[in-house]
């Protein structure tokens, strides 16, 4: 199997450009996955958020993980649990409206601190859904202007740590599922590793890597390339000896944003293919069926949109 992708984004600066865009294009069609290096954000100020993560975590979180684990009886499991993950997590929301200044237990410096870094991955993604409209052939900005709804993009953030776990085989950290939403970055823990993705039918390793953002792709990039990219499962196994941090933020479409397949796209299909065609919905919608089927596979997702679809059109944009 071919290695996961790891890309430099400084050679996207010059001679290496055409490369680069080639790498890029590769694992958005055959992974849903990437890591990117050299991305633009400093490394120091990647450490001072991945410290005052860790440092909350232990100020704030660790004795409430206890206590839920002490509470749901999950010590020494027997038997698998499937309705539950092995996490700790928190919810920041950056856009349309920041939340940071009500979320509790933040310090001062950790709300500062992640309103920048929120900032700094606000552009991020939009510089990589550009690259994407590049790869696609879609005009610059297209897939900014698909989220934006009357009101921008949704943006926000899941700020998680999976503690060392005595029966990772019996639960998971996270069970597998696919995104909802549109592009996801992720500065993971860089000493230890645990997430997985689903890639023809084996999990593999998204390997740590110091100073890197992990990037997905979720199911609604997959309904505007109509499948062309695909959101890819993928889970995160708890480790027995040592926790794992994992800073997701999620940049969405905006809750009355109307998805659908970009018709340049369609046109460049075959002709005849109408008939395989990604639904149209109104972003919420889809977010309202997502909540409760979130660890099931995408597929009946797609179809209920579709068969809403016909039931309900929705008038274009
Ligand atoms: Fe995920």
């Amino acid at each position: 199997m071919a290695n996961f992708p790891v890309i430099n984004m400084e050679k996207l600066n010059g001679e290496g450009r055409a490369a680069t865009m080639e790498q890029i294009r590769d694992a958005c069609e055959n992974w849903g996955f990437f890591e990117i290096l050299n991305h633009g954000i400093p490394h120091d100020f990647m450490d001072t958020v991945e410290r005052l993560t860790k440092e909350h975590y232990k100020k704030c979180m660790e004795q409430r993980f206890k206590e839920l684990v002490a509470t749901k009886a999950l010590e020494g499991l027997q038997a698998e649990v499937t309705d539950m993950d092995w996490e700790s997590t928190f919810h920041l929301r950056h856009l349309p409206q920041s939340n940071i200044s009500e979320v509790p237990d933040l310090s001062d410096e950790y709300r500062k601190v992640m309103k920048e870094f929120a900032l700094k991955l606000e552009k991020l993604a939009e510089e990589l859904l550009d690259l994407l409209c590049e790869n696609l052939g879609l005009e610059k900005g297209y897939l900014k202007k698909a989220f934006h709804g009357t009101k921008g993009p949704t943006f926000g953030t899941k700020v998680a740590n999976y503690p060392p776990c005595p029966t990772p085989d019996k639960i998971k950290g996270l069970r597998a599922h696919t995104d909802a939403g549109g592009i996801i970055l992720l500065l993971q823990d860089p000493q230890v590793s645990g997430l997985q993705l689903l890639k023809d039918g084996e999990w593999v390793d998204v390997p740590p890597l110091r100073h890197s953002i992990v990037i997905n792709l979720g199911d609604q990039l997959e309904v505007i390339t109509n499948g062309k990219y695909k959101s890819v499962e993928h889970r995160v196994i708890a480790q027995t000896d040592g926790a794992h941090m994992s800073i997701a933020s999620f940049y969405n479409p905006g809750s009355d944003a109307v998805i659908y397949p970009a018709p340049a796209l369609l046109e460049k299909a075959a002709e005849d293919e109408k008939k395989n065609v990604y639904p149209k919905f109104v972003f919420e919608d889809y977010m309202t069926l997502y909540a409760g089927l979130k660890f099931q596979a995408k597929e009946p997702r797609f179809e209920a949109m579709k068969a809403r679809e016909t039931t309900a059109p929705i008038a274009t944009a």
